[in-house]
């Protein structure tokens, strides 16, 4: 079957449904996802959103940009970061007109919490900055969003997993995708397409992801030809639940919870002596690891304690409501009465595929764009959180730039025609489809998926050095052999899992090669990425953007140079 539209938008999170509004009445839109639309992983979204609009305190536009870029280890790209930083309070009172029911403050406007890495007048102390729903930031505003887009007339494919790019000679005029409940493949003609299909956290065996996060769009313009930007750098949160990796929001910090050790001790304090717990994800993932190898983590195990217990029930129960039901199910813990305990999980992809401030996907180190091929929010790099993200710019990444690339998409769409349709990709994909199936391999989904979390979570997380990394890299590419021998065992046409998880997980072993690739050739420590074997910053060797794509079938690197336009880069204290 092929449908038609202008333009087809992959992931209904909130850059897809962001950028799917700016297109609406304008051009005929296709949201397609994997799942339901309201399932989609920007609805974890907990803490909440930043904004320099001072309802709290003081704050400007040109702090939140300085946080950013410091935050970023001086990676980010300046020109798009201050697009961001300036545009935050713009949408911020997008998002209250069009429903988001934010909390107040007594006199009736948004509130606003402290969270890690934001300051006040350039690192002097913490800052409320983050505007929120209770720790529902990211279900509010999607709910929103997906209610604006029914409002709009937007069409949904609801689980229909996009399999691969129409790629014509060197544009991108659609996609093929297969629906779920029939096993039907479908082709999607369109004059442009949105990659906005978020992260790719179960690459990693403990992870705060969606099971859905398997990073398909990435590994989609990755076999496309398209560049990975900055893989390497992957972000774990400090406070997943011990062992499970369920996000206990840093909002839970901004509210005035902290870290503690085996002595009780609030470590944070001599590490980042200024703003404490409060300092950015890295170091304080960095931190917990550094009290669990000189043997005090609690009880002499691998977990430090989170503390919210001084802060009350009133606190808790208004404005950490949710995270306090996932420490009361998932670790057995009343927060108002005893610590959470915790770990690093695997949070967020820093890296992706290289786009730029307009989400126009670029192909090579002179940011040249590939037409009609759009990315934004988790699975893109533009780059405006470098080597490591500060807490509260993720949800405002996908909605500025998910902005500015719907109307990217409504200008560029009036300069093509509608691509002539071909049935080639969809009877490709029907033959790759039908051979999938035929394999009759001695191998299991489940066995090279376990093998491969472990893998990465060993050697590719936090602390990383060569020897590690060679292993990860030989293990992964051993995995992908093993991978096409996997049998699937559903040979059915209605929900088949079976064939769905063996398409991620080969997707998610291209992935982890990237990753690991550029962890080894950056040979340098720097915001998420820990070389112990190089563990200083080396700004002459590596202030640059990693790029990885396929060329003759192999993985190659190359580099592109990172926008530096206020702020040298310095020492990074907190
Ligand atoms: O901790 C959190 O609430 C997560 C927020 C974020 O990743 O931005």
């Amino acid at each position: 079957m092929d449908r038609h539209y202008d333009a087809v938008i992959v992931g209904a999170g909130l850059a897809g449904l962001r950028a799917a509004i700016e297109l609406a009445g304008r051009a005929r839109v296709a949201v397609i996802s994997k799942v339901f639309a309201t399932r989609s992983h920007s609805g974890a979204a907990q803490g909440g959103i930043g904004a320099a609009i001072g309802n709290e305190e003081e704050d400007r536009w040109e702090w939140h940009m300085f946080d950013t870029v410091k935050g970023s280890d001086y990676l980010g790209d300046q020109d798009a970061i201050e697009v961001m930083a300036k545009d935050a309070p713009r949408t911020i009172y997008e998002l209250e007109h069009l429903g988001v029911p934010f909390n107040r403050t007594r006199d009736g406007r948004i509130a606003q919490r402290a969270f890690g890495g934001h300051t006040r007048d350039f690192g002097k102390a913490p800052v409320k900055r983050a505007c929120y729903a209770a720790d529902r930031t990211g279900r509010v505003i999607l709910d929103t969003l997906w209610e604006q887009s029914l409002r709009k007339g937007i069409d949904f494919f609801d689980e229909y997993h996009v399999l691969s790019l129409m790629i014509n000679g060197s544009s991108c005029s659609g996609v093929v995708a297969y629906e779920l409940a029939t096993g039907a493949i479908v082709g999607f003609h369109s004059k442009a397409v949105l990659l906005a299909t978020g992260g790719a956290g179960r690459i990693f065996k403990v992870t705060s992801n969606a099971l859905a996060s398997t990073g398909d769009g990435m590994a989609m313009a990755y076999r496309a030809g398209a560049p990975l930007e900055d893989m390497e750098f992957v972000q774990f949160h400090p406070t997943g639940i011990y062992k499970l990796g369920i996000l206990i929001s840093e909002a839970a910090r901004g509210e005035g919870g902290v870290l503690r050790n085996a002595k009780g001790e609030r470590f944070m304090e001599h590490y980042a002596p200024v703003i404490k717990d409060l300092a950015p994800r890295d170091m304080v993932s960095r931190c917990i690891l550094e009290e669990i190898r000189a043997g005090r983590g609690i009880d002499g195990k691998d977990f430090v304690h989170l503390d919210l217990t001084h802060l009350g029930q009133d606190v808790i129960g208004h404005k950490l409501a949710e995270i306090a039901g996932f420490a009361k199910t998932y670790a057995g813990v009343d927060p108002a009465r005893e610590p959470i305990p915790v770990h690093p999980t695997c949070h967020y992809m820093m890296g992706g595929i290289a786009a730029n401030a307009d989400g126009e996907v670029v192909v090579d180190a002179g940011a040249t764009p590939l037409p009609g091929l759009f990315a934004a929010g988790e699975c893109a790099c533009v780059s405006v959180h470098g080597a490591n993200r500060l807490g509260c710019n993720s949800l405002l990444d996908t909605l500025v730039f998910g902005r500015r690339t719907g109307g990217a998409i409504r200008d560029f769409i009036q300069t093509v025609k509608a691509p002539k349709p071909s049935d080639a990709f969809r009877k490709k994909a029907e033959s790759r489809m039908a051979e999938l199936l035929a394999i009759e391999g001695p191998e299991q989904i489940g066995a090279v998926m376990t093998e491969l979390q472990h893998t990465m979570m060993e050697h590719v997380s936090v602390f990383r050095h060569a020897k590690g990394l060679q292993a990860a890299l030989a293990n992964i590419r051993e995995l992908k052999e093993r991978c096409a021998r996997i049998a699937i065992l559903d040979k059915g046409k209605c929900f088949n899992r079976n064939l769905l998880d063996s398409i991620e997980l080969g997707q998610m072993l291209d992935l982890a090669e990237v990753i690991t690739l550029g962890a080894l050739y950056r040979g340098e420590s720097r915001g998420a990425h820990w070389r112990e074997d190089f563990p200083k910053r080396d700004d002459e060797k590596f202030l640059h953007h990693t790029m990885v794509h396929l060329s003759g079938g192999a993985p190659q690197i190359f580099s592109r140079p990172v926008a530096i336009t206020r702020f040298e880069p310095r020492e990074r204290t907190y």
